[in-house]
């Protein structure tokens, strides 16, 4: 599935025969591992490229698609997978198509008891939330979080993240569909964004969330600062909203908390040892029970431009994915 033209959702994909990629990938080149996909995630990312908004921009037509999850074809011979292993991968670009091909220490060899749905949202989402929390939020066993959008894809990941990480969650939701995918997905509490969300948060906390998680931006951020207590810290994560705010910095001095960016691409892409080290710590958390990735829909590939619609219009809960059959 090819973006064609920078049109929007739904307009810019086109369903093409192309070449199969070769075992080299442009953060390895000569080296990689081939995917044979069976399912592939769908994110922001890809939904901003079929507008040419994303900061990666390839030359068009290209294959969108940044994470699979499928069974492996070809491996270097040090990479930690091999032939024949179902894995989560991270490969960028590509992945919505039969074949995609990942920088070996992108792969993740996927527990068995999830499907190739759930391995499809397990590397952007989680390695992003615990990124986000544990290492530019420093959240501590026993702190609070407060997670907006969080039936999201990376709203629902921080909360099992969160958790995993011995803390509290109160979730932050638009309506009431929402608001049952988060009371499964393990939030402890749940307030909704068009209510008194700051001042049930402040109640529910005991005086002020310890960590805000905002992949929201827009008119909120204030009142998402005036939630945390002393020592709080609001971490960036994305404007899935659309407007960016501003920060009047008085309110940092104030009440002495912070304000921290996380962005995990720009981090780790550079860093293969670190995304050795976050894979690790999410799998720890698989292992203890806590991450268990929601899908909240599933397409045909041929569908693809459905599926980030549903993105588009506020729609998805959890992860959205392609089915390659
Ligand atoms: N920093 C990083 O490294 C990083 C990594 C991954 C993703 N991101 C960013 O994080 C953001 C969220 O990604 P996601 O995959 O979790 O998206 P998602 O699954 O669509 O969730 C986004 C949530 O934001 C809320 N929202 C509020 N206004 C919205 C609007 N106008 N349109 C769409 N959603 C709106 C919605 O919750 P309610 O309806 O409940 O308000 C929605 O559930 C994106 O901006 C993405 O680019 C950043």
């Amino acid at each position: 599935m090819q973006i064609t033209e920078l049109t929007g959702p739904a307009t810019a994909l086109k369903l093409a025969e192309v070449a199969e990629p070769e075992a080299s990938h442009m953060l390895t080149p000569g080296s990689g591992v081939i995917v044979d996909v069976r399912a592939a995630g769908v994110s922001f990312p890809e939904l901003l490229q079929t507008r040419g908004e994303y900061q990666l921009k390839p030359p068009l037509p290209f294959v969108p698609g940044s994470e699979v999850a499928g069974v492996v074809r070809e491996a270097p011979e040090d990479a930690a997978v091999k032939p024949g292993d179902r894995v989560a991968a991270f490969c960028m670009l590509g992945g919505f198509a039969e074949v995609a091909v990942a920088p070996a220490y992108f792969c993740f060899k996927l527990s068995d008891e999830f499907d190739f749905a759930q391995g499809a949202s397990l590397v952007l989402n989680y390695h992003t939330a615990y990124f986000a929390l544990k290492l530019r939020g420093r959240l501590k066993e026993g702190e609070t979080v407060l997670v907006h959008g969080a039936a999201g894809g990376v709203g629902t990941a921080s909360l099992q993240v969160a958790r995993g990480l011995g803390a509290k969650t109160i979730a932050v939701v638009s309506n009431e569909s929402k608001e049952r995918v988060d009371r499964e997905a393990g939030a402890d509490e749940v307030v909704r964004s068009d209510g008194a969300w700051k001042d049930e948060a402040k109640e529910l906390s005991g005086g002020g969330v310890d960590v805000v998680l905002d992949p929201v931006g827009g008119d909120r951020f204030t009142d998402s600062l005036r939630s945390l207590r002393e020592g709080g810290r609001l971490v960036v994560v994305g404007f899935a909203g659309g407007s960016i705010p501003e920060v009047r910095v008085n309110r940092l001095l104030l009440n002495n908390t912070e304000v921290v960016g996380a962005g995990w691409g720009a981090y780790v892409l550079a860093k293969p040892e670190r995304t050795v080290e976050i894979g690790a710590a999410v799998q720890e958390l698989i292992d203890a029970g806590f991450v268990s990735p929601v899908v909240g829909a599933s397409y045909l590939l041929e569908r693809a431009a459905d599926a980030l619609i549903a993105l588009d219009e506020r729609g998805a809960t959890g992860k959205v994915v392609l089915e390659i059959a």
